[in-house]
């Protein structure tokens, strides 16, 4: 071959020598320079195109290695036969259209938590300390039950706020607990789970091949009597503040329900314990855990209330004779938890800043709540408000001619996003009223009556 003419740009970010190496590699694959053909030399390029010899020999030295030429030494460098080689032709795919999630102006979803009170200054202390000093011992894969050190700190900090006894060696850390909610199941063959109706939506997404049993809800929390007429052998629950009911599981249910875990030895109880950080009237309700004489109670709690969403991180307590069949069924999983998260948060709860942040965030949802109950009496008393003794959202009750799904759409079309009890629902329970879940950890304090003014407004519901 004489010659290779090709047009490089010198104004781009792309080098010299990768357009030569691309251009030439397209010219062999469209068999523009025929199987067998000498390229110029070197030098004779490099006076050709008016570039060093260097930037050909990088390009010549790259087509080399990935076999689209040969080299004879003291002869030069010859196009091969690529017909063998796999090669996709580049072309470029569309992707349908995904329409972008809409923002709205206001969000009382309940799964928002304040924004402006996270100490960045502390976790990025941490986060730069752990680079700075343990990073390579961190590259390698960790403890697929999650890292020793931060296990070790959920057990001191269960002890220590939920009267919860275990080992670091019962907990299990992953990335959610709609992600670990499967990881139990598998523990259970065949088991049918019987969960709460309402109850939170992810459960049911995630129960596998298990029947899924609806039991209903009261004001004292799950109907137990109605789990005992069923044939489940698990029972999923949030005791200490039913989502998304707010109810508080009564005293007798909690006995009777432990009562019916022990009647069985395939009997288990997963208790979900996801926000019992915040609870604004009365002592804290013990975990159903601390109350289990026989071992069946499955503890799992997150971070993503009491910490951030983002974070990724819940966790399930395993009674000791549910650790064996775990670890047969597990031993190939890694954690699902990046090790350096897991141990930034490690630090930041040894070093007492869980706490803190703990009780900082207290005062702020409790001040938060404590607004919003007072707006919804004073201005707009037919507005019936339950489940507002914990957590970061209330529900309230709207006395009004038209429904949940119409009262959402007008919501909707004035930027207002808000969630219907009835989305929570695993068989259809007629509310007397149409019923919201009202969340308000991450509206700004300054905003809250005016959030709630203009929901109202677009209800057409008057203010007092
Ligand atoms: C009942 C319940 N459990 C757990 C969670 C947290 O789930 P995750 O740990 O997957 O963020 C939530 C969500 O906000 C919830 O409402």
């Amino acid at each position: 071959m004489d010659m290779l003419l090709f047009s490089l740009n010198r104004d781009t970010n792309m080098p010299l020598y990768e357009q030569l190496y691309e251009g030439i590699k397209e010219a062999i694959i469209h068999q523009k320079i025929a199987v067998g053909e000498k390229l110029p030399s070197k030098r004779r390029l490099s006076d050709f195109l008016n570039i060093s010899q260097t930037t050909i020999e990088l390009a010549y030295a790259q087509l080399l290695a990935e076999g689209y030429i040969a080299s004879k030494p003291r002869v030069g460098y010859f196009v091969e036969d690529i017909a063998e080689l796999p090669f996709i032709e580049k072309t470029i795919t569309h992707t349908p259209d995904t329409p972008k999630k809409h923002t709205y102006k206001i969000d009382f979803s309940p799964g928002k938590i304040d924004e402006d009170s996270f100490p960045f200054t502390i976790w990025r202390k941490y986060a730069k300390d752990l680079i700075d000093l343990h990073s390579k011992e961190l590259l390698q894969i960790g403890d697929r039950q999650g890292e020793y050190e931060l296990r070790s700190q959920i057990a001191s900090y269960l002890y220590q706020s939920r009267g919860i006894h275990c080992t670091a060696e019962q907990i299990v850390i992953g990335s959610g607990t709609e992600q670990l909610m499967p990881f139990i199941l598998r523990l259970f063959n065949q088991a049918s789970i019987a969960l709460e109706n309402p109850g939170y939506s992810a459960i049911p997404r995630n129960q596998l091949d298990h029947a899924v049993i609806p039991v209903d809800v009261d004001a004292d929390g799950l109907l137990v009597d109605q789990l005992e007429k069923t044939e489940a052998n698990l029972v999923y629950i949030t005791p200490s503040h039913q989502f998304p009911t707010g109810a508080v599981l009564s005293a007798a249910r909690r006995a009777q329900l432990l009562k019916w875990a022990a009647g069985k030895v395939s009997r288990y109880i997963i208790e979900d314990d996801y926000d019992s950080e915040f609870r604004y009237i009365g002592k804290p309700i013990p975990a159903l855990h601390s109350l289990d004489q026989n071992e069946k109670v499955i503890y799992m709690s997150t971070f993503t209330k009491s910490l951030m969403p983002s974070l990724r991180v819940a966790y399930f307590v395993l009674p000791p004779a549910l650790l064996a069949r775990y670890n047969e069924i597990f031993s190939y999983y890694s954690a699902t938890v990046p090790r350096f998260d897991q141990h930034i948060l490690a630090h930041f709860m040894k070093d007492g800043h869980f706490s803190k942040h703990l009780n900082r965030m207290r005062k702020i949802y409790r001040k938060k709540h404590d607004k919003l109950l007072s707006i919804l009496t004073k201005h707009y008393p037919t507005i019936g408000v339950s489940g507002d003794v914990a957590g970061m959202h209330i529900l309230i009750q709207v006395p009004h001619s038209k429904d949940e799904q119409e009262l959402q759409k007008i919501a909707k079309e004035n930027d207002i996003s808000i969630l219907p009890l009835s989305n929570y629902l695993l068989t259809p329970v007629q509310a007397e009223f149409p019923t919201f879940l009202l969340g308000f950890g991450g509206i700004p304090i300054e905003e809250i009556e005016a959030y709630v003014d203009a929901l109202m407004m677009a209800w057409s519901i008057r203010k007092n």
